[in-house]
């Protein structure tokens, strides 16, 4: 091999030996190598005493810009290794770091998300409807009739005589019943408006599920077998229930369901008002007076629907004492989700 090209050969080989080079000791071996007064550069210079000497000026031009080319990569690679490894005293290790903040799920969304998948993996769908609803769908279909007493108990945000802001998830049963023929399987989570107060205990939007299950043959303990095991799941399998009779328009009969207050475990508290027990939802089989209104035949078909406030149940389930905590944004609060 000829002089020009031995150079070049150096010239490669040090350079992907430099780029191995990572630690402290690979450094130095390269520097050994390469650069010390025996290293592979210094032995081609030997070799100048072997050629002809017309040849020695160029010769010696490639192999003085050899050494400055592996020398000034080595030095550049070891400014950076210094600049890498360098730690610099003024920075206290032993300090804590400095935490980051992670953004969570808002308390809302995730009690829902969790009642959703409970659902789901029962078998229901997930649909959802407008929050701008007509009377018919909130109030008519869902058998409150025109000036019935029942319509005061939701206090309606109306747009005009016939729009309105939802005042309960509901109305999307009429509108999936509407759509779809039976079976029929849904859960229905959404926002819904009231025209109250506000105050700790109420707001004028907050979050709903309602669920709705309608075939042929569909029972009351059908009902009451979905809505226990969802209990179960939800709050443990040791909580108490109770299912007590009361009123809806659109389900007969119906239900309100209570669970062993989680606080005092039934004693009696500030959380259950003393009772012990805490009402978390309503339910019934579905009024035949609604399956004619969707145009179901209500010889054929039964269902069960039922009802959920998710701030209600994430109140209960936190211990937080004011419902408006859920909308001020403040990233105190919503930090301890
Ligand atoms: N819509 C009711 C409310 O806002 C809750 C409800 C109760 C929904 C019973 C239902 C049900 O579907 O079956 O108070």
């Amino acid at each position: 091999m000829d002089m020009k090209s031995k150079i070049d050969a150096l010239l490669k080989e040090a350079e992907t030996s430099l780029a191995q080079a990572t630690s402290r000791e690979s450094l130095e071996a390269f520097r050994i190598r390469f650069l010390a007064r025996k290293g592979s550069v210094a032995t081609l210079f030997d070799e100048m005493k072997t050629i002809a000497p017309e040849e020695r000026p160029t010769v010696g031009k490639l192999l003085n810009s050899l050494r400055a080319q592996i020398q000034s990569s080595f030095d550049g690679k070891i400014k950076q290794f210094v600049q890498d490894h360098h730690h610099d005293k003024r920075i206290d290790l032993t300090l804590p770091g400095r935490s980051r903040f992670v953004g969570t799920k808002h308390p809302i969304t995730q009690t829902a998300d969790e009642i959703k998948s409970i659902f789901v993996s029962m078998g229901f769908g997930v649909a959802d409807g407008p929050e701008i609803e007509d009377d018919y769908h909130n109030f008519e279909a869902l058998n409150f009739p025109p000036d019935h007493p029942a319509r005061d108990s939701q206090d309606t945000f109306f747009l005009s005589k016939n729009l309105l802001l939802r005042t309960h998830t509901t109305p999307v049963q009429i509108r999936v019943m509407e759509e779809h023929q039976p079976p029929v399987r849904v859960i229905m989570p959404g926002k819904v408006y009231r025209n109250e107060a506000i105050s700790a205990r109420s707001y004028c939007v907050f979050h709903q599920v309602d669920g709705l299950y309608v075939d042929e043959g569909v029972t009351f303990s059908e009902l009451k077998g979905t809505m226990i095991s969802f209990i179960k799941r939800f709050y443990g399998s040791s909580v108490r229930y109770k299912f007590r009779p009361t009123f809806f328009p659109f389900t007969e009969p119906s239900a309100d369901i209570y669970i062993s207050c989680f606080l005092c475990g039934g004693k009696g508290c500030r959380l259950c008002k003393q009772n012990g027990w805490l009402e978390i939802l309503g339910c019934g089989m579905v009024d035949p007076n609604v399956f004619r209104s969707v145009g179901y035949d209500d010889e054929k078909y039964t269902g069960f629907a039922f009802g959920l406030g998710i701030e209600r149940i994430a109140l209960l389930r936190y211990g937080i004492d004011d419902i408006r905590l859920f909308y001020e944004n403040d990233i105190r609060f919503l930090n301890q989700f």
